[in-house]
């Protein structure tokens, strides 16, 4: 599958089957994660798998009443849990570089992505679930040390059917040129 058909193709998959996701697919998905771009390269993304389903029941519970998404965080056969360690995207010699601080959020969104696109290349759904409210919670759970924190969470596994592709803006609703807000 090439960049722009996995680009294309690539949706939020809300129902998995039960079926196992083999460990070496599960690491060609990591390794496309490993490879993004980060801040200087300093690499904060970090992933919890979770296969347990006490904890996928939990971190189900964690998210915010009426999520979507609730049911595949019970069902896939994997939840991963991105984190980050903090005080890494953004600094430059333990000093923060820019007006807009941590920059973990943007470095764990470019893994993120990068590893639902080789799983949709893979066969595999995902789904970025940040709808956490109180994202504590979830490091507590997967006693994260001090410094690092969790971020969002993606079931994976193999989709149950097909998702439809909601709408996108037009190009001419969000490209502009020289100046904001120029066509
Ligand atoms: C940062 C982020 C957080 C999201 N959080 C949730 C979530 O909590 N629950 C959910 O079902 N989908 C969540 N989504 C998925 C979006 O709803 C979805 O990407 C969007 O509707 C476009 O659909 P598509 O992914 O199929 O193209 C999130 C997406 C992003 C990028």
């Amino acid at each position: 599958m090439d960049t722009f058909e996995a680009i294309h193709s690539r949706r939020s998959v809300r129902q998995y089957k039960t079926t196992p996701v083999p460990d070496d697919v599960l690491n060609k998905v990591l390794e496309a994660a490993r490879w993004a771009p980060s801040w200087a390269n300093t690499q904060c993304t970090r992933y919890v798998i979770v296969r347990d389903p006490v904890v996928k029941e939990k971190l189900a519970g964690l998210v915010n009443r009426g999520n979507p998404s609730t049911e595949a965080l019970k069902n896939a056969p994997i939840v991963i849990v991105a984190c980050a360690e903090l005080r890494k995207a953004g600094f430059y010699k333990g000093v923060v570089s820019t007006d807009r601080g941590d920059w973990f959020m943007f470095d764990v969104g470019i893994a993120m992505e990068n590893l639902a696109l080789a799983a949709q290349a893979a066969g595999l759904g995902t789904v970025h679930v940040g709808f956490i409210p109180d994202s504590k919670k979830v490091d507590e759970l997967l006693e994260l040390p001090e410094g690092v924190v969790s971020v969002e969470m993606t079931p994976l596994g193999y989709p149950a059917g097909e998702s439809k592709a909601p709408p996108r803006k037009e190009l001419s609703e969000i490209v502009f040129y020289e100046k904001y807000g120029k066509h």
